[in-house]
């Protein structure tokens, strides 16, 4: 405690209770329960309302105060504006099809929330629990953010700032980081609901490398399933999943296969995972103990009990065929869980778990008190199935339902979207509210889900997509073809050049990720991540984004409007991508052109990049690329393993420059890590009013390497 504010700490016998930490001051009035907290110069942080805290039977309402000025971010992928304020939401993990803009709650519950502006800096509030749980920003009373739930405990952590950076590390610490995911899932990856047989894959994977669009995955849908039984394969049309998993990856891919949570109700057919499930007692049962069977894509069902840690392990163990075919990574969807022909979408609150598993005392409990983790918990039990068969590789899940901290185990991605120019803008939303509440590798549906979208749509959702944390195309059955070639040549080649960069861009994206991973910064950012005073900046940003701090995607406001609009930069003196050019003022002005997608580089920048490949499998052939932009702070950061292992050897080296009279100094620090890099000499562009490219040989040492002209 610093001596200035020692004197001020309170007797314990007064009105006002409270403590000092090394950052900031919490006090509490014992009559009326109001909390307040403030950084250690007395200015107010996040303070209670008159009513702290409201009792409806068992359940609870919590009140802060709301201030005016102050913006709220977070809660997942939530619909509606991306700043919360005069907005409430419902946390409770629905099976969305179909939504829109308006439409809450929807799959994910990740009940922690980001506000600025007020006088003692950012904040972030966590409500950790897995109750139907509510957020009302200012919607019901201006003044006022009411929190609350349907049951459960009132534990709720404040998490200090003063940057949103400095809270969404610090939520990154207390739930959990997005560890590295494997090199090939930042690739392109092509989905379909469904590609029906082995030869359709096949006939996929070779289109694409005839086409010459890079790519990395070929995602299995439930078709490619005997009866939508998961863990099956329909050996008519997959006869051999092994085969086509090492034809495919002698091209360069890799499968990921869907495998959904509800296990078939099929007794006595020799179907394994409902037998030994049955054996094992590992499905959930109704209030009077019989099993609960409910229909899903197999027809009747029955649904494992993920809050056991021996279901978890059986589960995880259902995984080893799949993994000893080569299957690199599993999808886990439907788990909200998805109920169909029920209006409620879901399993009754009634239906009963058995909670034996990490530190809680074992106990029954509702569903209704689950249900929000139940999602979670299944891409855990997949994770950590995975870890067990395959010990030293990065599982790959992606999940549709989860909970905060959920991002310890899967990649996510925003389920069921529309073909729609509103839904393109609520993706980029979505993915960045994701990036903020601690789910850094997001993706939605390209170019989304049902509908089918114009060649316009899909060209510019394929632009953006090029330069989001996952890059997936996905499309529903009974729509038109949405792989890259579906609208003939001219969109093809708009579309591959995009998905190429991406493929340049990957060492840059990999260091990005790597940094991710350590501190828990989103890979896709709102500009004001880095850049604070962006947060106030004079132009519609809904659709600018960073990718890692130094790449700037300024996408139209109104992607539909043939109209010129503004983009507000954090700076004098960025560089436009593509041009390499320096722009002079704060604001550029931009002319929509459908093969330009506006791309901008922070002066100081260094960014490494890679001769074009076909799939990260492939070894880029010739040197690295590193493109300096001069600037104040000018660094750059290299990345490298052999991708897919948790430990192993890496590479990692630093880069900065300093300007001299005759141009400038580069500086490589002392590389660490034993990693091989694949390349034998740098390429290095200085940008500037006239570009100058020198190629040097590879630098594994500190060296200062002079160009001038
Ligand atoms: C759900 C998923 C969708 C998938 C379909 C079939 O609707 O959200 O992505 O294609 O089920 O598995």
């Amino acid at each position: 405690v610093p001596a200035v504010v020692r004197h001020q700490r309170v007797p314990v016998q007064q009105a006002v209770g409270g403590f000092w930490t090394r950052a900031l001051g919490v006090r509490i009035d014992r009559a009326t329960l109001q909390l307040s907290v403030t950084d250690l110069q007395g200015r107010t942080i996040l303070a209670d309302g008159p009513h702290p805290v409201a009792f409806d039977g068992s359940r609870f309402t919590l009140t802060k105060a709301l201030p005016l000025g102050e913006r709220i971010y977070g809660l997942g992928d939530k619909t509606g504006n991306f700043d919360r304020r005069e907005q409430s939401f419902v946390d409770w993990n629905t099976d969305a099809y179909g939504f829109n803009r308006a439409t809450d709650p929807i799959y994910k519950s990740i009940p922690f929330y980001i506000a600025t502006g007020a006088e003692g800096g950012a904040y972030g509030l966590f409500l950790d629990n897995s109750w139907r749980s509510w957020f009302d920003f200012g919607h019901r009373d201006p003044s006022a953010i009411e929190i609350g739930a349907d049951g459960g405990p009132i534990d709720y952590y404040i998490v200090a700032g003063p940057s949103v950076r400095d809270v969404v590390r610090r939520y990154a610490d207390l739930t959990g980081k997005a560890p590295l995911p494997p090199l090939w899932a930042l690739g392109f990856q092509q989905s379909r609901y469904s590609y029906m047989s082995a030869d359709e894959v096949r006939s996929i994977a070779a289109r694409l490398r005839k086409e010459r669009v890079p790519a990395d995955v070929i995602w299995l849908d439930i078709d490619y399933q005997d009866r939508n039984r998961p863990f099956t394969t329909n050996d008519k049309t997959f006869p051999d999943l092994k085969k086509l998993a090492a034809d495919v990856g002698e091209q360069g891919f890799r499968l990921v296969a869907i495998t959904d949570l509800h296990v078939a109700y099929a007794p006595n057919q020799g179907y394994a995972p409902f037998d030994s499930g049955a054996a094992g007692e590992h499905f959930v049962k109704n209030a009077d103990g019989s099993l609960y069977v409910a229909p899903v894509w197999p027809g009747p069902s029955v649904f494992p009990d993920f809050t056991r840690a021996a279901t978890r392990a059986w589960w995880g163990s259902l995984y080893k065929d799949f993994a000893a075919d080569g299957i690199a990574g599993f999808w886990n969807d439907m788990n909200e869980p998805a109920i169909f022909e029920t209006p409620t979408k879901t399993m009754p609150p009634t239906v009963r778990h058995r909670i034996d598993s990490d530190d809680f005392a074992r106990r029954t409990a509702t569903h209704a008190e689950i249900h929000n983790i139940y999602g979670m918990e299944n891409s855990r039990a997949t994770h950590d199935g995975l870890l067990k068969l395959r010990p030293n590789l990065r599982p790959f899940v992606m999940t549709r339902a989860s909970y905060a901290g959920g991002q310890r185990y899967a990649v996510t991605w925003t389920g069921d979207n529309s073909s729609t120019w509103d839904h393109l803008k609520l993706a980029v939303q979505q993915m960045l509210s994701l990036g903020l509440s601690g789910f850094s590798w997001s993706g939605a549906d390209i170019p989304g889900f049902t509908g089918g979208a114009s060649p316009e749509l899909a060209t510019r959702w394929y632009e953006i997509g090029a330069f989001t944390p996952v890059f997936r195309a996905h499309s529903a059955k009974d729509t038109p073809r949405a792989e890259p070639w579906a609208d003939g040549a001219k969109h093809l080649a708009i579309r591959r050049r995009f998905i190429e960069e991406r493929y340049r861009l990957m060492p840059y994206l990999y260091a990005v990720a790597e940094q991710s991973a350590r501190t828990g910064d989103p890979v896709m950012r709102p500009t004001f991540y880095d850049y604070p005073a962006m947060e106030k900046a004079p132009c519609d940003q809904s659709m600018a984004f960073t990718l890692g701090a130094d790449l700037l995607i300024a996408a139209s406001p109104k992607p539909e409007s043939p109209y010129p609009y503004d983009v507000c930069l954090p700076d004098e003196g960025w560089y436009d991508y593509w041009s390499g050019a320096r722009l002079s003022g704060e604001k550029v002005s931009e002319m929509p052109r459908l093969d330009r997608l506006p791309v901008f580089v922070r002066p100081g920048a260094i960014i490494p990049s890679q001769p074009l490949v076909q799939s990260t499998a492939e070894t880029p052939n010739g040197p690295l690329r590193l493109d300096v932009y001069p600037g104040d702070d000018c660094r750059g950061e290299i990345y490298l393993d052999d991708g897919v292992s948790i430990q192993g050897s890496s590479l990692r080296q630093s880069v900065t420059c300093t300007a001299t009279a005759k141009g400038l100094s580069l500086h490589f620090g002392q590389r660490v890590g034993s990693y091989a890099p694949w390349w034998k000499s740098i390429s290095v562009t200085v940008h500037g009013a006239r570009a100058l490219t020198m190629t040097i040989p590879d630098q594994p040492n500190a060296a200062t390497v002079e160009i001038s002209g």
